[in-house]
């Protein structure tokens, strides 16, 4: 059994992270990965990805995919923020020094605002979720269940996200069929995976 080092009473410390200390998780590092996902998934969602969608006129459906991803993202944001004040982390208190901490480059959109460019970029936002969240699940696998839980649920959806702009892209730039595999979503923003409100919500 791992050393008790949080006194009763303490409020200055945490039994939560003291067990994955404990395990070998360097909880400061984990801190900074998880705040400059969380920036990443901000700055998607509410900035970026609308931004992009918007730009999408004419390819209604595409939008649709695209909202999908948007909110999905919008679902990892709020999932994961908790976590980061639970490991005794924080926010940082300025939106832009929070902005340049982000995991991945800025999907600004592009120029020409065409369609294929807008889904490259799109599809190369997917694939740094997928190996920013990836490298989370490996820092806490079998160590911090709580915070590989909550990153493997995101990185399933970001997996899917990749497979639907490939399909979207190859389709549009190669004129060729690379199926995703997967079936519509319930409603826009359905996050299957990452929706918070099974936890935190009625
Ligand atoms: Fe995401
Ligand atoms: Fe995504």
């Amino acid at each position: 059994m791992a050393e008790q080092v949080v006194k009763p009473g303490d409020v200055t410390q945490r039994v939560g992270v003291e067990v994955i200390r404990a395990r070998g998780v360097d909880v400061d590092k984990l801190i900074k990965m998880l705040v400059a996902n969380a920036a990443a998934e901000f700055a998607s969602t509410y900035y970026y990805y609308t931004i992009l969608r918007m730009n999408l006129a004419g390819y209604e459906d595409y939008k649709e995919i695209c909202e999908d991803a948007r909110l999905e993202d919008r679902a990892h944001w709020e999932l994961i923020v908790p976590r980061i004040y639970e490991l005794g982390g924080s926010l940082p208190n300025d939106l832009k020094a929070f902005h340049d901490q982000a995991g991945c480059a800025a999907a600004k959109l592009p120029d020409p605002p065409s369609v294929v460019n807008i889904l490259t970029l799109l599809l190369e936002s997917e694939r740094c979720a997928i190996r920013s969240w990836s490298a989370v699940c490996d820092m806490t696998f079998g160590k911090d269940p709580r915070t590989y839980d909550l990153a493997s649920r995101i990185l399933n959806e970001e997996i899917e996200h990749e497979a639907w702009f490939i399909e979207l892209l190859a389709h549009e730039r190669d004129g060729k069929s690379v199926p995703s595999g997967h079936f519509r979503r319930g409603e826009p923003g359905e996050a299957p995976y990452s929706k918070n409100r099974g936890f935190y919500n009625p």
